[in-house]
């Protein structure tokens, strides 16, 4: 897979991708990450990408020309599955369009600043509108990572056995239920008899038991919702 993120400060994205399960799999070749810095699409000295919005208003506007220019550059080269603009007024991200977006080839993520990107580029370059969840955040670099993140670990051979994706909560709606690990008893607090017991099928059927009654009490609503 490959992901182009085109930003005015790529500096915030890189050190997402520099450590941990992300920088291993971009190692292993699972993965390629491509920062572009919109100023380098401009062609006035003041390297400007936003201005003053019509019709009046507080807050700048990102320009369309250099987005023109860097978004027509990236897809002369390669077919692009989806052009995501991050937005607070997208679709809010859910496991299922990170399980989606996993299974792609080529994607580009467009981060906003500022008040946002002319209407125009979203009417004309935009497949896609992600939001990371109902707050405002300074810009879309932020939840460009938590959506990369999001996706890249669920690419097959980023994670390894031991951290399989598979029983992460939300994967079939559910929280994911308690885990111990050693040792089995610390200062008087046991860890659920069961757990040591050996018997695998009476363990995963505790486990199934306790991830409804997590997800009933903690987050009622995903059991109702379909995604
Ligand atoms: N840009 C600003 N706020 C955002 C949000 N909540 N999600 C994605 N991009 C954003």
């Amino acid at each position: 897979m490959r992901i182009d993120i085109v930003t005015v400060v790529p500096e915030i994205l890189r050190s997402p991708f520099e450590a941990s399960i992300l920088r291993r799999a971009i190692d292993k070749g699972l993965v390629e990450i491509h920062l572009h810095n919109l100023r380098d699409y401009t062609t006035d000295n003041y390297k400007q990408v936003d201005d003053y919005q019509f019709g009046g208003g507080s807050g700048m506007v990102m320009m369309i020309e250099p987005i023109d220019k860097c978004l027509s550059e990236l897809k002369a080269q390669r077919d692009y599955d989806e052009i995501i603009y991050m937005t607070p007024d997208g679709e809010t991200l859910k496991q299922g369009m990170a399980n989606e977006l996993s299974l792609k080839k080529n994607l580009i993520v467009l981060c906003g600043h500022y008040k946002g990107v002319d209407q125009r580029v979203r009417d004309h370059f935009i497949t896609r509108e992600i939001s990371i969840g109902d707050y405002v955040l300074s810009g879309g670099e932020l939840g460009a990572a938590v959506l990369c993140d999001s996706i890249i670990r669920l690419i097959p051979g980023v994670l390894g056995n031991e951290t399989s994706a598979l029983t992460d909560s939300f994967q079939d709606n559910l929280l994911a239920p308690p885990i111990y690990t050693r040792p089995a008893e610390y200062k008087g607090w046991k860890v659920p008899e069961i757990l040591t017991s050996g018997n695998t099928p009476k363990i995963e059927q505790w486990r199934e038991d306790q991830a409804y009654k997590r997800t009933k009490l903690l987050r009622p609503d995903l059991l109702e919702d379909e995604n």
